[in-house]
């Protein structure tokens, strides 16, 4: 298992014309997966939310989304992915809830509060204070996102309870695997001392992993965690004592710069040559690998994926990587995203066909459908199949250690055991070891 492909349900594939991706259209659409080659399809939240900040504000976390479909409909999606050989991954968000969760009214212990404003710590999305005062209650409750996601209370024993019990409900139904939303802060300072190490990135979280590894492990096979660890690069390693997979941010953030990106993946190989890496370009909020890295230019995209795909560990790709898809123009008026800057770009909605008529009055605009899922599969020359090209070659050497090797300025060249892959982060012609490479060329020797 070691390509995980990322689907934003709700741009992914509309079965009911509404505009809205949902679990039927997904699961209609399965089969381009299978044909890729991926292992692991992670569904961005699946759970009843007011969609404040599009799921990652959960209302309900023994739900889905009715939105999207019903249980049944995603339970046939496990089913029907499992057939093809793929796992479901959900993603769960532990850190806060909707302020529209039951719990939010029935059970405030299980939140953060405080008389008046405590200390200096503030709101991801508003940068103003972290606090909201409740004026049914009298006291400020504490938001590290949007003051409709109000943060659990990690020290509170029930919060454990509640989400332990969350974890079994979705691994007895065969959910195979959980990416965890703001992985390195659900555990505030008790004392909610001044400054922002003490928001987040408290030591004390490594408990909770440690608990749920042992639900994890009492699954066959083990249920997977993959965590959304937004965290330099020294502090990431604590987090492999017992998530499964932390996500290195570090690199998604780099320039496409042979400078940038090698060092990062050397001090990875030099921390934990026996854990697990995870890379990965784009993501829902950041703007995709084929604009930021590649500005376009679909020989840089290639160059981007073929350094992802042949790294050893695993690899996410966020849909429409696969071909090479850039950021969706978004007009000033159809803007919905609740951060600034915007992050609708990343979100916008799949092309499947030139036409774009799978997608009626979508919710978020789909401008531009030139690089699609169906030309491209047509055409044996197009990402889409150097993609899946790539992902076959992998497993002859996806467990192979990585080793730098010596190379011509520009050329990133390493050894996957007796593999070696070459790649010319370049934008000109360049000669190594007497391979004449193109312009941001990958070859696998
Ligand atoms: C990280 C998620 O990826 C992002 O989309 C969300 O807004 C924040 N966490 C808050 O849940």
């Amino acid at each position: 298992m070691t390509v995980i492909y990322q689907a934003y349900v709700r741009s992914f594939a509309d079965s009911d014309g509404d505009g809205v991706g949902d679990l039927p259209g997904l699961r209609s659409r399965l089969d381009h997966l299978q044909w890729l080659g991926v292992n692991v399809l992670w569904l961005s939240p699946t759970f009843p939310t007011p969609n404040v900040d599009w799921g990652y504000d959960v209302s309900h976390y023994h739900a889905v989304n009715p939105e999207y479909g019903e249980l049944a409909d995603l339970d046939g999606v496990i089913a029907d992915a499992r057939e093809r050989g793929i796992d479901v991954w959900l993603d769960l968000v532990p850190n806060h809830t909707s302020d529209k969760h039951d719990w939010f009214t029935d059970r405030p212990e299980y939140y953060v509060w405080s008389p008046e404003i405590p200390n200096d710590w503030e709101s991801v999305f508003t940068e103003g204070p972290a606090w909201h005062f409740d004026s049914r209650r009298g006291a400020y409750y504490m938001h590290q996102f949007a003051p409709q996601q109000p943060d659990l209370d990690w020290w509170n024993p029930d919060v454990r309870h509640e989400f332990e019990r969350i974890l079994r409900f979705w691994f007895d139904r065969g959910v195979a695997g959980l990416r965890i939303d703001v992985a390195h802060a659900l555990v505030k300072d008790r004392e909610l001392r001044d400054g922002v190490e003490h928001m987040r990135e408290r030591p004390e979280v490594h408990d909770v992993y440690a608990r749920w590894q042992e639900i994890a492990k009492e699954y066959e096979p083990k249920r997977m965690m993959m965590g959304e660890t937004v965290v330099a690069l020294e502090k990431l390693f604590a987090y492999w004592q017992h998530l499964d997979l932390p996500q290195n941010h570090e690199i998604c953030k780099s320039n496409f710069e042979l400078d940038e990106l090698r060092p990062i993946v050397e001090e990875v190989e030099r921390r934990v040559p026996d854990k697990t890496p995870v890379w990965f370009g784009s993501n829902h909020d950041h703007s995709r690998l084929a604009t930021r890295w590649a500005q376009g230019d679909e020989r840089k995209a290639r160059a981007a994926l073929f350094m992802l795909l042949t790294l050893r560990g695993y690899v996410i790709l966020y849909q429409g990587d696969e071909i090479a898809l850039t950021d969706g123009d978004v007009p000033e008026d159809c803007v919905l995203d609740i951060a600034t800057p915007g992050r609708d770009p990343s979100r916008t909605p799949l092309p499947w066909t030139a036409a774009g008529e799978e997608w009626v009055d979508p919710w978020l605009p789909l401008t531009d459908t030139a690089r699609n899922v169906e030309e491209q599969r047509a055409d044996p020359e197009s990402t889409l199949h150097y993609v899946r090209d790539l992902i076959a070659r992998r497993k002859a050497f996806v467990n192979e250690p990585y080793r730098t090797l010596p190379s011509a300025t520009g050329v990133w060249a390493y050894a996957r055991g007796a593999t070696t892959c070459v790649l010319n982060m370049t934008g000109v012609v360049v000669d190594h070891e007497g391979h004449t490479l193109q312009p941001w060329q990958g070859l696998i020797l």
